[in-house]
């Protein structure tokens, strides 16, 4: 089969590029830098966070750049082919982030297109220099060689990231890469789901498989995937109510399951186990971890009433690949959250070789081309993704204010004509490589969502302490804000299944459900009135790594904040208007 084979340089990169190849028909492998490359038809080298300048930074080996084999360098890759050929790479003090508009040449990777491209960077050094044989393919205001090419050797390297969301025509430009490959698109769902249940029936051998699900889309596909790869007899699926689940969600998976024959299905009432873990704990990571291992229990004590005996048995997740890099799984990510999944007991289980994830190399729009094949309903496989642990990261805790002034905010609100508070709590956000845990700004006035988003990416950008912007959807002013000291309750989280309900009732009745990637409605304790403020939090995006707010019509969104503000004990509605980075999708 034609591979085009992405060297690791570290990052979470290297794993995004691969997604975007075999969605594009073409199969794609990830490999070590070092590794051997044989009878591939190209190689990509990954971005990643070194510079070529220190001692121990991964090089090219191999005489890759000698082979005749087309070889694409993204970000660091680009500054090693560049440093490799005799071109000369400038140590940068500072990293630049963000979308950049770049002049390109219509030519080689970038064929087929306009002058003026908007391009996602992330990097410290730049090209400074080209390497002989090379010429200029794209250009920035801060960059002189942001994309190089020598189209004789088919050598090509660009300094910023055409495998993410925001780089707008980044598929185009890997389209062409793989048409300068002369690669095949040979690969399908249908290759993949061939190779899943094989390798599930590897790694499983003669045991059998427990697995938690939840309902959600990976879960279901993990646990579909087991079925066919292994039989309904050697499987076995366990819902736990953990008490953050939707409304109406538990008797709505038993009958999604029912229909699709899983008798090897059972669902069990945890929720008092977990409420009780949770009382008085605040801290979003420890709120994780504490589900995280409330699981286990629950699970244990399941297994004990079963019988089932942990030498026949292995433990079966649904796990993805992105949730894996938010827990800092790979070489250079730092711990941004703790995913359920990851959890020390179950990072213990997976050392021992007694776990099973058939999804853990795949992005989310590779588990659902899967789900589809193995013929699991649309309505399923499409359904928005929910976190592991549930409502609980979308019902912020605080035990008092966390209280921040900024002069500089209203000074960039009134440029903007809008008025301007942070709010006096913290949430969950990620910039770089990194979390932060920071304050959300609030916008209140009139504005379209142009303005919005500029005064947003603004404050954000230029003050240290705020990750978060939201908008303020009702009531119209905002007198002083207190915060009302709540932890995971039944009663605050009845709260926000009610509002999460109306929010998504009326998104599916709009039909506006596949506009956004997800809209998780958020319930924070922040107060007016005694009671709280409930955030709505639509996003739109490809993989959940990079995110941008979605700009859904006003009257809609208004509408949905009057239904929600009619809920006793809801003060105020937001909107949040930030993109990710700087702000995770969910609050937690
Ligand atoms: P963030 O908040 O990190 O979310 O921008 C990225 C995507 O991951 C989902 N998410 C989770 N999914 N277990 C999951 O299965 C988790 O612990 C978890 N935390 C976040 C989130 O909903 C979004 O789609």
């Amino acid at each position: 089969m034609d591979t085009i084979v992405v060297l690791d340089y570290g990052g979470q990169y290297a794993h995004l590029i691969a997604n975007r190849l075999r969605r594009l028909g073409v199969y794609s492998e990830i490999r070590p830098p070092e590794a051997e490359i044989g009878e591939v038809k190209g190689v990509i080298l990954s971005g990643g966070p070194n510079s070529v300048y220190d001692k121990s930074s991964p090089k090219i080996h191999n005489k890759l750049l000698e082979k005749g084999i087309p070889v694409l360098g993204l970000c660091y890759g680009h500054q090693l082919i560049a440093h490799e050929l005799g071109g000369k790479v400038k140590p940068g003090k500072t990293r630049e982030y963000g979308r950049t508009e770049i002049e390109v040449e219509s030519e080689g990777i970038f064929k087929g297109m306009g002058k003026k491209q908007l391009v996602w960077m992330s990097h410290g050094d730049s090209v400074k220099e080209l390497p002989p044989g090379f010429k200029v393919l794209a250009k920035s205001s801060d960059c002189p060689v942001v994309a190089m090419g020598n189209p004789e050797k088919k050598l090509y390297g660009m300094q910023f990231h055409p495998e993410v969301t925001h780089t707008e025509r980044g598929t185009e430009m890997l389209e062409n890469f793989i048409e300068i490959c002369d690669c095949k698109k040979d690969w399908d769902a249908g290759s993949y789901t061939k190779q899943l249940i094989g390798d599930i029936k590897k790694k499983a051998g003669n045991k059998k498989v427990f697995m938690l699900v939840s309902g959600g889309v990976d879960s279901t596909v993990a646990f579909a995937l087991l079925n066919r790869a292994l039989g309904t007899k050697n499987v076995y699926g366990l819902f736990i109510d953990n008490g953050f689940v939707r409304k109406n969600e538990v008797r709505m998976t038993k009958e999604r399951m029912e229909k699709q024959g899983f008798v090897n299905f059972r669902m069990i009432d945890a929720s008092s186990d977990f409420l009780d873990a949770e009382k008085n704990v605040y801290d979003p990571e420890e709120k994780r971890k504490i589900i995280g291992e409330v699981f286990i229990k629950v699970q244990q004590k399941e297994l004990d009433n079963i019988g089932l005996n942990a030498e026949e048995w292995m433990l079966g997740q649904g796990t993805i690949y992105p949730d894996t890099i938010e827990t800092g799984r790979t070489k250079h990510a730092e711990v941004i959250k703790t995913h359920h999944n990851r959890v020390k007991i179950i990072e213990e289980l997976i050392e021992q070789g007694k776990v099973i994830e058939p999804l853990e190399m795949l992005y989310k729009d590779e588990v659902r081309a899967v789900g589809e094949e193995l013929g699991l309903p649309k309505e399923l496989v499409w359904r928005h993704p929910f976190p592991g642990p549930g409502l609980a990261v979308r019902c912020l805790c605080a035990k008092e204010a966390a209280s921040m002034e900024s002069r500089k905010l209203d000074e960039i609100a009134a440029r903007y004509n809008l008025k301007a508070k942070v709010l006096p709590i913290k949430s969950v956000g990620v910039q770089g490589d990194f979390r932060t845990y920071g304050h959300p700004a609030v916008l209140i006035g009139e504005a379209d969502w142009d303005t919005l988003e500029k005064a947003s990416t603004e404050i954000t950008n230029r003050i240290k302490d705020i990750n978060r912007v939201v908008w303020l959807m009702g009531p119209k002013e905002l007198p002083d804000v207190g915060v009302k000291a709540g932890y995971l309750t039944k009663e605050r989280l009845d709260l926000l299944r009610e509002a999460d309900y109306r929010a998504m009732k009326n998104l599916r009745s709009e039909g506006m459900y596949n506009d956004v990637w997800q809209m998780p409605v958020v319930l924070i304790p922040v107060s007016i009135k005694g009671g709280e403020s409930i955030v709505l939090r639509p996003v739109s995006s490809k993989e959940a790594m990079t995110a941008s707010f979605s700009k859904l019509p006003v009257g809609f969104v208004r509408d949905v904040a009057n239904k929600i503000l009619q809920i006793e004990g809801v003060d105020a509605v937001f909107y949040d208007i930030t993109n990710k980075p700087p702000g995770t999708i969910e609050w937690e």
